[in-house]
């Protein structure tokens, strides 16, 4: 829906699609006033994953008070924000319906404009903050967006001008991780773990495949690559040998299929990379070298923004917010809603 000219002043971001509860306040050039997010990381330990259920109770136990104290940090009364940004989408359905709906009370109350956000967009505009170290991102841009949830290449022209080159037939990245994890007996979530475990093995030791390498294409499959690391298990080599063997298949799977991206995108100036797995330091550095062989700019926010934060909602808030932009308040949320389903304005 376009609004009327756009009042900039102070937005609430809201995110609560997955396990991660956040809220932030920005000022409308992207400055961060306050922010804060909670990981539910020990209320899923025990179960090996996200359970749906457990999340929404823990956000709605959560968000009201994060939210309250994120105000007061900022120094912002609610009502004088100039809009609430909520993540309304793709995620786990509870946790959508409690954010956006917190934050679509909080808007009616005191009639303020409301965001509906796309979780993958807010991933996607996060490089394009203005304050960041490298400088920000300038579309258009190749965006590599790694995470627990999502392995997708995606052609950024603008604002809500997304082209989805190709995304995981199988499992996500993180998700591979987290499994290659568990197989080695490391908690949940493995990610973090592996990579720790990796750094005393020699990624050498075991061969493994390296899913899609030279396919047409920039689609990704991680499935083989953890069926191998069950096989490596079964046979006795050693944990940490099979965690640096695994790390350097996926981040040579992620470098192959990005180079693949780039020649997709002859048009891009810069490779961004974001999502949980683009904290990993070997992926960091396999994707900046393919960045500096297709001769682009490599961006990686910090690890902080590359995870779930409300920073990028609030800011995919202001960004829809200054070009006219806004949503109603039935706006329903949406567990599934690709990139290339938003419109530009
Ligand atoms: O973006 P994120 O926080 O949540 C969503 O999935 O949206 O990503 C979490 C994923 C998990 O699979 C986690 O294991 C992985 O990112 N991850 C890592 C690292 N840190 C987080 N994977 C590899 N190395 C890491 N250092
Ligand atoms: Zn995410």
């Amino acid at each position: 829906m376009a609004g009327q000219g756009w009042a900039p002043g102070p937005v609430l971001g809201i995110e609560t699609s997955c396990d991660e509860t956040a809220a932030a306040v920005l000022a409308p050039d992207g400055a961060v006033l306050a922010e804060a997010v909670l990981s539910q990381e020990r209320e899923h330990a025990r179960f090996g994953g996200v359970v749906p259920e457990i999340a929404a109770r823990a956000h709605l136990a959560h968000l009201p008070g994060m939210v309250a104290r994120v105000l007061d940090r900022a120094g912002v009364a609610p009502r004088g924000l100039a809009g609430i940004a909520a993540t309304s989408g793709p995620g786990l359905i509870g946790g959508l319906i409690v954010g956006s709906g917190f934050g679509k009370g909080l808007a009616l109350a005191h009639g303020i404009p409301f965001v509906a956000v796309n979780h993958l967009e807010a991933h996607a505009l996060s490089a394009t903050l203005p304050w960041l170290a490298e400088g920000p991102a300038e579309p258009p841009y190749l965006l590599l967006l790694v995470s627990g949830g999502h392995s997708q290449c995606v052609a950024v022209a603008g604002l809500g001008r997304y082209r989805l080159l190709g995304t995981t037939l199988d499992d996500a990245v993180g998700e591979a991780f987290d499994k290659a994890a568990k197989l080695l007996g490391l908690p949940w979530p493995g990610g973090p773990a592996l990579e720790r475990l990796a750094e005393g093995g020699d990624p050498a030791a075991v061969p493994l495949p390296r899913p899609m390498a030279g396919r047409e294409g920039c689609d990704f499959s991680f499935s083989g690559l953890k069926t191998a690391v069950a096989q490596a298990v079964a046979k006795g080599f050693a944990a940490a040998d099979i965690a640096a063997s695994f790390q350097a298949a996926a981040a040579a799977a992620l470098a192959d299929r990005a180079g693949r991206a780039a020649a997709m995108v002859p048009e891009a100036t810069a490779l961004v990379v974001a999502g949980g797995v683009a904290a990993n330091r070997r992926v960091r550095a396999a994707l900046e070298q393919v960045a500096a062989a297709a001769g682009l700019r490599f961006l990686a926010p910090p690890p902080r923004l590359c995870t779930d934060n409300a920073v990028m909602v609030a800011w995919a808030g202001i960004r829809r917010l200054s070009a006219g932009l806004s949503d109603p308040l039935d706006h329903a949320p949406r567990p599934r809603w690709p990139l290339a389903e938003l419109g530009a304005p």
